[in-house]
Formats: structure tokens, sequence, C-alpha cells
């Protein structure tokens, strides 16, 4: 049922804990299965991800779509953070099951959660990014 890339960042997740004195932190819940995911990022003055670290309390399939969403952007610049979307997520970890799809929305809107959180304490505007939302069932029915 899952890749073995999936149950890979399942079983040995990467970039589990906290960054102390992030530039940015979001937490994002999803209503509907209780599940809730906090993203830490540690942002350089040159706008690249220096670090970047997740909690959560959530699913496997939330766990391994973050634990690889904190992969893909870490080193990158802000601008390339939002280009990885949980559809990239999941095509980097070949494909989640279709109920499990909302999972990988967790690490995508904790990523723009956090990333909103560092533009409001550095007074930017960082282009394309909305504002978070604190549950994601509010986005859930556009993505399906
Ligand atoms: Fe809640 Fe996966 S079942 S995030």
């Amino acid at each position: 049922m899952y890749s073995e890339k999936v149950m890979d960042h399942f079983s040995n997740p990467r970039n589990v804990g906290e960054i102390e004195n992030p530039s940015g932190v979001g937490t994002v819940g999803n209503a509907k299965c209780g599940d809730i995911m906090r993203m830490y990022l540690d942002v350089d003055e040159n706008q690249v991800i220096q670090d970047v670290k997740f909690k959560t309390f959530g699913c496997g399939a939330a766990i391994a779509t973050s634990s690889m969403a904190t992969e893909m952007v870490k080193g990158r610049t802000i601008q390339q953070a939002l280009e990885v979307t949980n559809k990239a997520v999941m095509e980097a970890l070949d494909g989640l099951p279709p109920v499990k799809v909302h999972c990988s929305l967790l690490a995508e809107q904790a990523i723009h959660a956090a990333l909103w959180d560092y533009a409001q304490k550095n007074n930017i505007k960082i282009e394309g990014l909305e504002p978070p939302v604190n549950d994601i069932e509010e986005i859930v029915e556009d993505e399906d």
C-alpha cells in the first residue's frame, strides 16, 4: 500500500525536532483526524532556509510527507520552498494512497505558515504566499 520511500521516511524521519529562536514557526491541524503539524525554519539574511525541523502529532503519511518536505526545502530560497507543493512531495515519495493525500497538505501548509510568520516578523512580503490556514480542511475541498 505504501511505497518504499514512504516507509523509509516514516520509519526514519529526517529533521524531527525544534529550532530554538526560529526565524519562523507555523502550526496547522486537520480538524477531521485531529492531527497537528508544527514547522520551524531558520532563514538567513539571503532568504535561504538554513535549517528546518518539524514536530507532529500525526499519522504515518503526515510524518513521511513532512520528512520529505523538510529535505526538499532545506538549503533552498524562500521562493524555491514555495514551489514545494504537496504534489511535488508526493511525487518524490513515489505516491500516496488516495485516502492519504490530504495528509500531505499538513507539511505544505505548515511550511507556508512558518514562512508567513517569518515575513511578519521581518516586515516583508513574500510574493505568492497566501495567509496561512489553521485547519487544512479549509482548503482540502480545492484539492479533491
Ligand atoms: Fe490525519 Fe493523516 S490521518 S493527517
